[in-house]
This record gives structure tokens, C-alpha cells and sequence, in this order.
């Protein structure tokens, strides 16, 4: 085995915080969520969404809770220029909801975004530039004074011109240092602040500082001492609202926004299913049910997570991968035995104490809350064991099968999964049909035509059965205490194999339209002490416990 090349790459700094306190913290309640999709997570897309999508993806994000959407970067596309007035000169901008557009510290470009944005109810001009020390090296070649002469200058255009607007809109102002994470931090914060004396936000009107983790260089532990770092030494902190801006790089960028959470910040921006530059930016999806499942109102709402996943398919042409967190196709399937077996008794656990909070093992959540079902999903395959078998049969067909009867079937389930030497799944109507088979109303070379009971006292009846046998039909007719005593006697008579009936239990079933009844007999043969089962169903309880006996002695005798 070879090395990979690890040693072209270096330790990035850790933050000097010994007295850190995020790590003791717990997110109580939700943070202002900002929607990136449109433009983080549009620019990222292979095919770009077109209007039309963007409008339909906009209306949905509103739908769902977003009050701050960022709509694009006008100045730098016209496709985002002319979303933007499509929105406005449409009057499809709910009045609580703020758009927010990206713009670059340069005069036509703060020019051409007040442009796009006159006349809006709610806007959020967002500043940014690049802080980073690779950044400043290798990108623009300046100092650490010519990157703040930047953000300050752009800082002031921008004053100015909200200053010069008398249509009305409500602005609202945020500056994010792109690349913070890897910025040297006192120089991150000296910035902010420098933008901040130029805007002078007070604590009735804040202007949001979004510190991005633009590339994921750092485990989520830092970035969260970054966060805190960042607000025990600004010296704004009462009159801004801390942003996280994390991508996905190393794949933790929820538990970066959670550490960021804990360690202070206000507010999250992300895209729906973690869209975004390369590995995308945090799913807000997955945060919100996070906290949702912690007992938070996350404040959006995606109970309804079918619908999300096909307007975002549509619309961005991605696909939801199937083991995405709350919402791919896989995540409420229990394929092992023993977690089916856990989750059918967790749920009839709750069932029995009337537990209204939701306890049940290998499901964090009810599926159910986010519009998903745990049913149709569950796999019987290989791996499955009685309790998953026993647990489609019941949900899915109302059969509750008597341990026994389900110690019986597993081997044949089993078989069937592994038939042709390769892993099958079975569908519950495939199981049924197994069982159906197997099971129930067996009624070769036994058949029965009717019977007739007739009570002769108390303690006795006498049943005549027309039976089948070989294409032959034979009256037969006993006595005995009750309708099987009476039954079992006549046909251990007629066959010459003495049984007795050694358990047995009934119940009503849904089948179809019809609800029927199952019984469940088990019998004993009397020579050899061996037991045999077998199931009747019928409209009538009485003719489904015959043809269950009838249907136990013809599966005792194919083994025999
Ligand atoms: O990832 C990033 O840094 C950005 C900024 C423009 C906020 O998207
Ligand atoms: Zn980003």
C-alpha cells in the first residue's frame, strides 16, 4: 500500500481560547434562517434555473417560512438582474419577506444593485469581499490595509446611496469577510468593526455580520471558537446579528453551524438539501429537523417532505441522494430483523402508555412528521427475522401471526429471498401471497365441502362434513364437546390418524373491502407427539376454524 500525499498538506492554526464556553452550550431556539438557493446554490448548478424556476423555487421558500431569501447577484448577471425586477415589478415579495442580493465593493456594481432592487418592500444589500491571507496573497496581491480600504469604501457607496433612496424600502445592510474561517482572526475582526464604524448599526437597527466558512477548512470545533472568538471581541456585538455561512467541504458543515449555533450566532444562511459550490453549502433541511427532533421549533416548515424533494429535483435537476439525512427514500427502512422487530414493539410501547413524545428505537423521529410513512418502506429481505415478517403481515393485512406460526413461515420467507441463489426483496403482497400459500385454507387432498353442527346438550354437539378426498365425497359425522371436539373426532375416525387440537386462536382481518376471519390451529399427532399447524380464513369464525383444521392435518400428513 502506498502513502497518499498527505504531506502536501499542513495543520491549519486552532484559536487560542482557553476559557471557550460554546462547548457548555445548547441551541434553544431557532436562528434567522436566510435562503441561499437562489444564488449560492443557482450559480452552482449545472443548468442554471430559469426564471420561470426561479420564480416557482422563490414562492416555495416563501411557502415554507423563509423571511430572507437571497435572490441573486444582480449586478454580475442579467438573469439575476431581471429575476429580481421580475419580482418587484410583480409584487411577488410577501411583505414580511426581505430579499437580500450580493454585491462586490465597486461603485457600477452597488450602482447597478440599487438598480435592481429599487422599489422592493424589504431588501438586504450584502457586501462582501475576500479576507483570507491566501486570498490576499495569491488572488489580489494587496495588503491588509488595501483589503480594508476596500470593504470600507464599498461600505460607504452603499450608505450613500440608501441614504439618497426615498422609495421606501425598508434596507437592512450585511458585510461578509468571504473565506473567514481561513482569515487571520483579529484581522477578520478589525474589519468587520472598520465596516461597521461606517454603517453604525445601533440595537434597534443591526446590520448582520456573515462570517463564512466559504471553503470547509476547519473542524466544526474551530469554527466554532472562531465564532466566539469573533463576538466576545467585536466591539459591535449588541448591534449586529451574527451570521454562519458554512459549505460542506469536509462534509460537517451542519455540525460547524451547530457549534457556530452554540458558540453564538444569530442567524444561519444554507440552501435546501445542502445545494451549493462544490459540496454545497448546509442543508438547512437537515438543521431545521435537527433541532425539530431536539424539541425546537425550527420555524420552517418541511412536514411535507415528498413535495420538497420534487420541487427541488424539478427545479434544480439534482437528486436527493437515498440515505440524505430526514428525507431520502432509504432513511425510515429498517432492513435488519431485529430493528424492525424494535421499532414494531417501540411503537406499540407508545401505543399502550399513550406517549405523546415520540420514543420508538432506530427512528429519531416519526416519519409521519415529515409527511413520510415507516410502511411502505420496510424491506423484507435475507437479513429480516420474525418480527419484521410478523410486522408487515400484521400492518399491511391485518394478520397477526401467533409466535409459532411465525417461527414456521421465517424459513420459508427466507427461502424465498435467497431463490435463484441471488438476494432478493419481497414485497409485503409477496409475503402474504408466501404465507397464503403455505399456510392457509390448504385444502389438498382434504378438502372440505360443508358441515352442519347440530347441539345435542350442553356439553355435546354432533357435526355431519362433507368431505373431499381423491374426487370422492364422504359424509362424515361425529361427537364431541363443541364443533372442533366433534369435527376432530369424525375426521381422526375417517383418516385413522388420531390428533387432538393442542392451541388455537382467532381473530378478524381486513381483507380488502371484506373483513374475515383467521384461525390458527395447531394440532398434535397422537402417535408421535409431533405438532403441525395451519390457518383458515373465512366470513364465517366457525368455517375458518374447520378449514383450519382441515388445513393443519393436510400439512401434517405432506410430512409425514
Ligand atoms: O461562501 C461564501 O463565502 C460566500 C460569500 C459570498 C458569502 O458565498
Ligand atoms: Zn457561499
Amino acid at each position: 500500500m502506498a502513502d497518499m500525499n498527505y504531506q502536501r498538506y499542513k495543520a491549519h492554526p486552532t484559536v487560542d481560547l482557553p476559557d471557550r464556553k460554546w462547548p457548555g452550550n445548547r441551541i434553544t431556539k431557532a436562528p434567522i434562517w436566510c435562503s441561499v438557493d437562489l444564488r449560492d446554490g443557482n450559480q452552482a448548478l449545472e443548468v442554471p434555473m430559469t426564471l420561470e424556476e426561479k420564480v416557482e423555487f422563490f414562492k416555495y421558500l416563501c411557502s415554507v417560512g423563509f423571511k430572507e431569501i437571497e435572490i441573486g447577484f444582480p449586478a454580475a448577471s442579467e438573469t439575476d438582474y431581471n429575476f429580481c425586477r421580475y419580482l418587484i415589478d410583480n409584487d411577488l415579495i410577501p411583505s414580511d419577506v426581505a430579499i437580500q442580493v450580493l454585491t462586490q465593493s465597486r461603485s457600477h456594481i452597488i450602482d447597478k444593485t440599487m438598480k435592481a432592487v429599487k422599489g422592493a418592500p424589504a431588501v438586504i444589500i450584502h457586501l462582501y469581499n475576500a479576507t483570507s491571507t491566501l486570498h490576499r496573497d495569491v488572488v489580489f496581491d494587496f495588503s491588509c490595509e488595501e483589503c480594508i480600504k476596500l470593504a470600507v469604501d464599498g461600505a460607504k457607496m452603499i450608505i450613500d446611496r440608501i441614504r439618497e433612496d426615498k422609495s421606501g424600502t425598508k434596507f437592512m445592510l450585511e458585510y461578509s469577510p468571504e473565506a473567514f474561517s481561513d482569515t487571520e482572526l483579529d484581522f477578520a475582526v478589525q474589519i468587520c468593526d472598520s465596516v461597521l464604524d461606517v454603517w453604525q448599526p445601533t440595537p434597534e437597527n443591526k446590520v448582520i455580520i456573515n462570517l463564512p466558512e466559504t471553503v470547509e477548512y476547519q473542524t466544526a470545533n474551530v469554527y466554532a471558537d472562531q465564532i466566539e472568538y469573533f463576538t466576545r471581541h467585536t466591539k459591535w456585538r449588541e448591534s449586529i446579528i451574527v451570521s454562519l455561512h458554512t459549505h460542506n467541504d469536509r462534509g460537517t458543515a451542519v455540525a460547524t453551524s451547530e457549534f457556530g449555533l452554540m458558540a453564538g450566532a444569530d442567524r444561519v444562511e444554507g440552501t435546501l438539501f445542502g445545494n451549493g459550490e462544490r459540496t454545497g453549502n448546509v442543508d438547512i433541511i437537515t438543521l431545521a429537523i435537527n433541532m425539530m427532533m431536539l424539541g425546537i421549533n425550527p420555524g420552517l416548515d418541511f412536514s411535507d417532505m415528498n413535495k420538497t424533494i420534487d420541487i427541488y429535483e424539478e427545479l434544480t435537476g439534482m437528486k436527493v441522494e437515498p440515505r440524505h439525512p430526514w428525507a431520502g427514500k432509504l432513511v425510515f427502512t429498517a432492513f435488519s430483523g431485529s430493528h424492525q422487530d424494535a421499532i414494531n414493539k417501540g411503537r406499540k410501547k407508545m401505543e399502550e402508555r399513550g406517549e405523546s413524545i415520540w420514543a420508538v428505537p432506530y427512528l429519531p423521529i416519526d416519519p409521519k412528521d415529515v409527511g413520510r410513512e415507516y410502511e411502505p418502506i420496510i424491506r423484507i429481505n435475507s437479513q429480516s427475522g420474525r418480527g419484521g415478517i410478523a410486522y408487515v403481515m400484521e400492518t399491511y393485512f391485518g394478520v397477526q401471526l401467533p409466535k409459532r406460526f411465525q417461527r414456521d413461515f421465517l424459513p420459508v420467507v427466507k427461502a424465498a429471498t435467497e431463490a435463484g441463489g441471488t438476494e432478493n426483496e419481497l414485497t409485503p403482497q409477496q409475503i402474504f401471497d408466501l404465507f397464503d400459500d403455505k399456510f392457509i385454507n390448504v385444502l389438498e387432498p382434504y378438502g372440505l365441502k360443508n358441515f352442519s353442527e347440530q347441539q345435542d346438550s350442553d356439553q355435546v354437539s354432533t357435526v355431519e362434513a362433507l368431505i373431499t378426498y381423491g374426487g370422492e365425497e364422504v359424509t362424515i359425522k361425529g361427537q364431541g364437546n363443541g364443533l372442533l371436539d366433534a369435527f376432530v373426532s369424525a375426521f381422526s375416525k375417517y383418516t385413522g390418524i388420531d390428533f387432538s387440537i393442542s392451541n388455537y386462536s382467532e381473530h378478524a382481518m381486513k381483507s380488502g373491502s371484506d373483513s374475515a376471519a383467521i384461525t390458527y390451529i395447531e394440532i398434535t399427532n397422537k402417535a408421535n407427539r409431533n405438532t403441525y399447524i395451519g390457518a383458515g380464513v373465512s366470513s364465517s369464525v366457525t368455517k375458518s376454524s374447520v378449514r383450519a383444521v382441515v388445513c393443519a392435518f393436510n400439512r401434517m400428513i405432506s410430512v409425514l
